[in-house]
């Protein structure tokens, strides 16, 4: 067990509390006293400064709707610190919401990582609370706290309510796409859609399935770095609030034991919340949030472990949009606590959590259960395997992956004529004609949404079903591209291919009328052009990877690494020793 382990040049100069990480003027007692002077200009004592600093990571913003409830969550976190002793301290970070956020929300993930590490670094407080939510903050969140090395609690803002339309149960996003989809096959006219837009979202909070900022909730609490049971009370709920003022007194806590990220984010801790992900029937995009988060303390997440993990691992969660069932009911059947307990035997339970405890001391303490429909025994899974399934081959080198929890079970094993979109501009030009040379049983390839292609790999890999076969009734489609999709989307959708299309991939080189052979239970995806005629392609037409001359985009250009490193910047990975 590793409690401290963050390295001496990790770690602010100077002793605790607010002598920590002194401005730099020379003179350490005159930077201490000014400090102070000016803190005081707030109004504090002397009592006050004291005390423990909880540095309190507050997202709140009026584009992001998802946070909506963060300033009650702030005001609860505030009273679990003070009643723990602590003095609390909020101070703004990036927030990013899916919706709010162009090109991508992926885009400017690394950027908050960098803003919530350097803020913290630079700052002084002894422990931090993480506000997080909406999907790429959490991943923001957990990557810069792990860098920044002190210790760090994650409190999400919990799920939204679910609505109503026409007396059926709906909730974002898993809805909206359903709805958009009968609207583009004009099964639905133009005012049904519109009421339908005022129900999807009911209250605040993330989204109400498990998608990426549920799954990102869930793998928190597995991870061990949000307090048990803190990961699936909606966000407007009375619980909810409970959570934030616990997660506060939990960050003074921390404060005494020194654990930091690097004594919870262990190779054991990460299995756990692998697990946790498949056993969810969790979103794609967290296997590239973990990697990303790991990646921060050296610790890889290999596809191929990822696989075997997949082989052993069912499903057990019945929630959209694998499954049946909302967040809301997750929580009301026991939550990630009767999860972990029906899973107790695949996991690690010496893992360390930021109670100081194990997770399996934790295990222990959440009780018994009681019966539920949403979160089933290990005997009697939702699907035997875990939902995520890695396929390797000369399509993806690097690897890709496929939800196979929300696929077509007929197009598991399929081989098809490939339909190629260049890029997303090209998808958006011709998906919808009605010349169009397409049919069902045809595989859609869109290239250049990778990592560097679009850039910040946008969501953009659930390609639509063209409109000329949605109007006839095809529901599902075999989909590949190097892109990600969102968590709350469903379909036969081969994702992450690597290496991508702008590094020039095998991928780049695929033509409309090649034939592509999927075979999710062999693990393989294959390109049936022979090499010879591959190489032929790509001495025709080389490619020329994406360059920017300034800003935040070269930064981003030059330095993001593959889906299978996390999609992080390589300089913000610890050095290979
Ligand atoms: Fe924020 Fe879905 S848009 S969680």
């Amino acid at each position: 067990m590793s409690h401290d382990s963050d390295s001496q040049d990790t770690k602010p100069p100077g002793g605790d509390g607010l002598s920590k990480g002194l401005t730099n003027y020379g003179d350490t007692d005159f930077s201490l006293f000014l400090r102070k002077a000016f803190i005081k200009g707030a109004g504090f004592t002397d009592d006050a400064l004291a005390r423990p600093v909880i540095g309190i990571a507050n997202t709140a913003s009026g584009f992001n709707p998802c946070h909506g409830n963060a300033p009650q969550l702030l005001e609860a976190v505030r009273r679990g610190v003070m009643l723990a002793g602590g003095l609390p301290i909020d101070f703004p970070t990036i927030s990013v919401h899916e919706s709010f956020a162009h090109p991508t929300s992926m885009f400017l993930r690394n950027l908050m990582a960098i803003d919530t590490e350097e803020m913290i670094r630079a700052q002084p407080m002894d422990a931090v609370v993480l506000i997080g939510g909406c999907d790429k903050t959490v991943p923001a969140q957990l990557m810069g706290a792990a860098s920044a090395g002190i210790p760090a609690v994650q409190l999400v803002t919990g799920s939204m309510l679910t609505g109503s339309h026409d007396g059926v149960r709906v909730g974002a996003c898993t809805d909206c796409r359903r709805y958009w989809a009968r609207y583009r096959a004009d099964e639905i006219d133009d005012a049904e859609i519109a009421r339908v837009n005022d129900q999807l979202v009911a209250s605040v909070g993330t989204c109400s399935v498990m998608g990426t900022a549920s799954t990102m909730a869930c793998v928190a609490e597995a991870l061990g770095m949000a307090r048990p049971g803190s990961a699936s009370p909606p966000a407007v709920t009375a619980d909810r609030i409970r959570v934030a003022e616990r997660t506060g007194a939990a960050a003074v806590a921390l404060t005494k034991s020194r654990i930091t990220p690097a004594g919870v984010i262990t190779a054991k801790s990460v299995e756990n919340a692998l697990r946790v992900l498949l056993a969810i029937g969790g979103s794609t995009n967290g296997i590239i949030h973990l990697t990303a988060i790991a990646g921060r303390l050296g610790i890889p997440v290999d596809l191929a472990h990822l696989d075997r993990l997949g082989r052993e691992t069912p499903v057990l969660v019945d929630l959209k949009p694998s499954g049946q069932f909302y967040m809301e009911d997750f929580h009301k059947a026991g939550g990630v606590p009767a999860l972990l307990r029906e899973l107790k035997p695949l996991l690690n339970l010496d893992a360390v959590t930021v109670t100081g405890r194990t997770l399996g001391e934790e295990i222990e303490a959440s009780g018994a259960g009681f019966p539920q429909e949403v979160i089933r025994p290990l005997a009697k899974p939702i699907f035997a395997q875990g939902g995520i399934a890695v396929l390797r081959g000369n399509l993806a080198p690097g690897g890709a992956i496929i939800k196979q929890s929300a696929a077509d079970p007929r197009l598991m094993q399929h081989e098809g004529r490939a339909v190629v979109f260049e890029d997303a501009g090209d998808l958006a030009q011709r998906i919808d004609r009605d010349d169009l040379d397409v049919n069902a049983n045809d595989i859609l390839v869109l290239k250049h949404i990778g990592p560097k292609g679009a850039p910040g790999m946008p969501e953009a890999g659930y390609l639509p079903i063209p409109k000329k076969l949605a109007r006839v009734g095809v529901k599902d489609m075999v989909r590949i591209s190097d892109g990600r999709m969102s968590g709350t989307a469903a379909g036969t959708i081969v994702l992450h291919v690597t290496p991508e299309a702008a590094l020039g991939g095998p991928l780049a080189w695929v033509r409309t009328g090649d034939r592509i052979r999927l075979d999710v239970a062999g693990r393989s995806l294959t390109l049936l052009v022979d090499e010879a005629e591959l190489a032929r392609r790509r001495a025709a037409d080389p490619v020329t990877p994406p360059a920017a001359e300034r800003g935040y985009l070269k930064l981003f250009l030059d330095s993001v690494t593959q889906a299978d490193e996390g999609v992080d910047f390589d300089f913000l990975r610890p050095p290979k020793r």
